[in-house]
């Protein structure tokens, strides 16, 4: 029998329907709740509101759990690539040999991007932001593909889904192009999708130069583009989820996406942590000191890389990275001397009443950029490698949405404003 709650609101009782998921999560289904009695529910940040049912990942942040699909995330980062994974999140399995080919085909097949995008990227000043320009430019692939898609069509989907991850890394890559003011280049087709990512990245302006490919930074980027894939309902994926929830395009979803991930409370955390080591080090690498001004609440000076919405225990992702970092850097033969500066850092924290009261552990960007910086990755780019990372998850997220048939997202609010008064001509005011 399914279960039911019962809520009490000025002696009269409300009968809620009861949701359980298939890791046995509970919630109260109160769609019904306002036509019955007029109220609604109030969260400001959604902070205990299921915005939808999804079956793409599972998170638990009291056991730091994560998996994508039902698979755990320390299998994936270990044994698929990249673009396995991204298979796995969008359509739901793991791809056989023959199915993993014809993706990665029908994504080369389109990754050429419009000449005329090289103008639109023209338009902006070296000094732009990478991830404004990627938000932009994202936007832009909106006008040199005007068809919306046919959400009904399975093929008119595949389409879409294929564009998009074929030309959203040449767009990353040309971000940074764009600021060193060099050449760009479209996809190697004969190298693979992370590979080429770098490769437009960090090649010669001279073409005929070889450019060679490092292992090492190849391994390091796939795996921690696995460790970025999707997170369920954050703030840049809800944001896209409701972005197309008006039948917006894929690509303007996942243009707002990109812009709701720059934020330094989200995926622009990697820059910010970086900055805040380097300051550190800067200040001559007291951390005691920095962790006093993180618990001032006077100060708005927060730990950056630490603390997580959703695990309360340790963040899976942040376990992985931190021995990540100490085999690339190891590997590369750098010797950084913020890592050192990011570890004592961690130890402070972790035994200061004030971060184990409030359960803030490091997250997945507190090592991260060491490793982005350790591959030669400027500071600037580390939020537009998380939005690379994070598109298969958007993609997955919207496309669940629009088959589920999701109606438009548009919450309630409680009105604090003034209540009916008189307009007054200026004069008498
Ligand atoms: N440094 C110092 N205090 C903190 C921090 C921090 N990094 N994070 C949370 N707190 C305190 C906060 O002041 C509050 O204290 P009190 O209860 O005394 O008012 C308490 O911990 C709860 O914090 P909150 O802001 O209510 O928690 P939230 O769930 O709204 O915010 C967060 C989560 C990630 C935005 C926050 O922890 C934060 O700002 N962290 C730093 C930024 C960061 O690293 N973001 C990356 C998140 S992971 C990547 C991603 O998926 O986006």
């Amino acid at each position: 029998m399914s279960k039911v709650a019962t809520i009490k609101i000025d002696g009269k009782t409300y009968d809620l329907p009861m949701v359980v998921g298939t890791e046995k999560e509970v919630a109260l289904d109160i769609t019904q709740l306002r036509g019955q009695s007029g109220a609604i529910t109030l969260d400001p940040g959604y902070k205990n509101t299921g915005a939808c049912e999804s079956a793409i990942t599972f998170l638990d942040g009291e056991e730091g759990i994560l998996r994508y699909r039902g698979y755990s995330i320390e299998e994936l980062a270990e044994k698929a690539d990249f673009l396995e994974v991204a298979y796995l999140l969008i359509f739901g399995e793991l791809p056989t040999q023959t199915q993993l080919q014809k993706f990665n085909t029908d994504i080369l097949d389109q990754s050429i991007v419009n000449e005329d995008m090289k103008t639109v990227l023209k338009g902006f000043p070296q000094t732009a932001h990478p991830m404004g320009v990627l938000s932009s430019l994202t936007s832009a692939l909106t006008a040199f593909n005007p068809k919306s898609v046919n959400v009904d069509s399975e093929e008119d989907m595949y389409r879409a889904i294929v564009k998009i991850l074929a030309k959203f890394p040449v767009l990353a890559a040309w971000t940074l192009r764009k600021k060193n003011d060099q050449v760009l280049y479209n996809k190697d087709t004969n190298i693979g999708y992370v590979e080429s990512l770098l490769k437009m990245m960090f090649q010669d302006d001279n073409p005929k130069k070889s450019y060679r490919q490092n292992k090492v930074v190849v391994n390091a980027l796939d795996k921690l583009l696995i460790l970025h894939a999707d997170h369920e309902q954050n703030c840049s994926t809800s944001t896209v989820r409701i972005v197309g929830s008006s039948h917006a395009g894929l690509f303007a979803s996942i243009s707002a996406g990109v812009s709701a991930l720059w934020g330094p409370l989200h995926g622009g955390a990697n820059q910010a942590v970086i900055e805040m080591l380097e300051e550190i080090k800067a200040d001559g690498g007291d951390t005691s000191k920095f962790i006093a001004k993180a618990k001032d609440k006077d100060d708005p000076f927060r730990l950056m890389g630490f603390g997580h919405r959703v695990y309360k225990n340790f963040d899976p992702r942040a376990r992985i990275i931190k021995k990540a970092a100490d085999e690339v850097l190891g590997q590369l033969g750098v010797d950084d001397p913020i890592l050192e500066i990011a570890k004592g850092l961690e130890k402070t924290a972790l035994e200061d009443p004030y971060f184990v009261d409030r359960k803030l552990y490091p997250n997945v960007d507190f090592y991260s950029g060491i490793i982005y910086r350790a591959m030669g990755i400027p500071t600037e780019m580390f939020t537009v490698m998380f939005a690379v990372g994070r598109l298969p998850g958007w993609i997955a997220q919207w496309r669940e949405m629009r088959l589920r048939k999701e109606p438009i997202g548009r919450p309630r609010q409680i009105y604090i404003g003034e209540t009916k008064r008189s307009f007054k001509e200026i004069e008498k005011r």
